[in-house]
């Protein structure tokens, strides 16, 4: 998305909030095989809601699981989601890319509320529609990153000594790794939801492109803190306890009662999401959620989604097309760690130029 530059294999860099994972793969003739793959957690304090708060630890946390993994590639691709980026699909006349891209600052001054100077604008042409009237027009995706957020990423990934050639949305990674790993089919509308800690990505795809995105301010941290507070715990115990771990003197069935009040709260927000996007898309049905980050681990929440969406839930396999060499990989690795290994493999299959 932004700084193109030349390189071929890179590192899918994602930093997220409670950790960090590296996932490399070589392309092949018939697809990708997976190099490397490792996760690095994070202290809770180091990034607060996309903030990195403790530079210093990040960088750490990356070289230690660049060491780790023992990866060499130099360029990586990183990605912003949440606050840092905006994302809008918007229409305009019918012009040449070559023209959009002259007038594309000024034409997405309205559409984004801040300061334009303070912005990194991209953009991608969807294709073109006619509108009531019987005017041709461009749909096209607007992604704006703030310029301070973009050079609190960057310039981690720099201090370790790795080049940031591509800075991508979490949503588009996702976007990415489906296209890499699913059939589509003609005419299909399926939504990718990504729960992670902090934030939560939606990705309708309708017939494997994004046709609404949305990111909401809410994730695995809202089970951990609501555990803390409605059952006087520590923050450590009640993160076990949401985990399915035994506490000594705490009732599981409070700890469930708790997540399922969350689990509630996380289907209501989907679900207006889903609304949003039904008004705005001919009343088109979503046929499956496609759920993945680490709080698709929250054992109650895909069927409790499904009962009261409506619609079936899916755990996402980012490896689900990818080469694994048996003798290098342990499966039941893998199987840990695939829901939370979406976007970052959405990321080492990026290629520059690709949106
Ligand atoms: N087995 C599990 N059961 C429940 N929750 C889990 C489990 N494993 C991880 N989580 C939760 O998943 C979240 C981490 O997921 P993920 O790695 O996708 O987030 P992140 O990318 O670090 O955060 P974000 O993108 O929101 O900044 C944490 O809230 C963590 O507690
Ligand atoms: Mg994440």
């Amino acid at each position: 998305m932004f700084f193109p530059s030349k390189s071929k294999s890179m590192v899918g860099l994602d930093i997220g909030s409670s950790s960090i994972k590296a996932v490399q793969v070589t392309e092949t003739k018939g697809g990708y095989r997976l190099e490397k793959c490792g996760i690095r957690h994070l202290a809770s304090e180091m990034i607060v809601d996309g903030t990195i708060m403790d530079a210093g630890s990040v960088v750490e946390a990356i070289r230690g699981l660049i060491a780790d993994e023992k990866i060499k590639v130099k360029d990586v691709a990183i990605s912003l989601s949440g606050h840092s980026i905006i994302i809008k699909k918007i229409k305009l006349p019918v012009m040449t890319e070559d023209e959009l891209e002259e007038s594309i600052k000024w034409e997405a001054e309205q559409y984004i509320p801040f300061d334009i100077n303070d912005v990194n604008i991209d953009f991608h042409i969807l294709g073109t529609i006619e509108s009531p009237d019987g005017q041709s027009l461009m749909e096209v995706l607007l992604v704006a990153a703030k310029k301070d957020k973009l050079t609190e990423y960057t310039s981690v990934v720099a201090e370790v000594g790795l080049n940031p050639v591509v800075v991508d949305a979490d949503l588009f990674a996702l976007e990415n790794m489906y296209g890499v790993n699913y059939e589509i089919r003609e005419g299909e509308v399926i939504a990718l939801v990504n729960i992670g800690a902090s934030v939560m990505n939606i990705n309708i795809l309708k017939n494997g492109t994004s046709s609404f995105t949305r990111d909401i301010s809410i994730g695995g941290n809202r089970y951990t803190e609501t555990i803390q507070k409605d059952l006087n715990m520590s923050y450590d115990d009640a993160d076990r306890s949401k985990k399915g771990e035994a506490i000594e003197g705490v009732d599981p069935e409070m700890v469930s009662n708790v997540i399922s009040r969350v689990n509630s709260e996380i289907t209501s927000e989907i679900s207006r999401s889903f609304d949003f996007f039904r008004t705005t898309s001919a009343h088109e049905e979503i046929e499956k959620i496609i759920l993945s980050g680490g709080s698709a681990k929250i054992t109650s929440l895909p069927g409790h989604l499904h009962e009261n969406i409506g619609i079936a839930v899916e755990l996402a396999d980012p490896f689900r097309n990818i080469e694994i060499d048996k003798k290098v990989f342990d499966s039941e690795y893998l199987k840990e760690i695939a829901p939370l290994a979406t976007v970052g493999l959405g990321l080492a299959i990026r290629r520059i130029g690709d949106r």
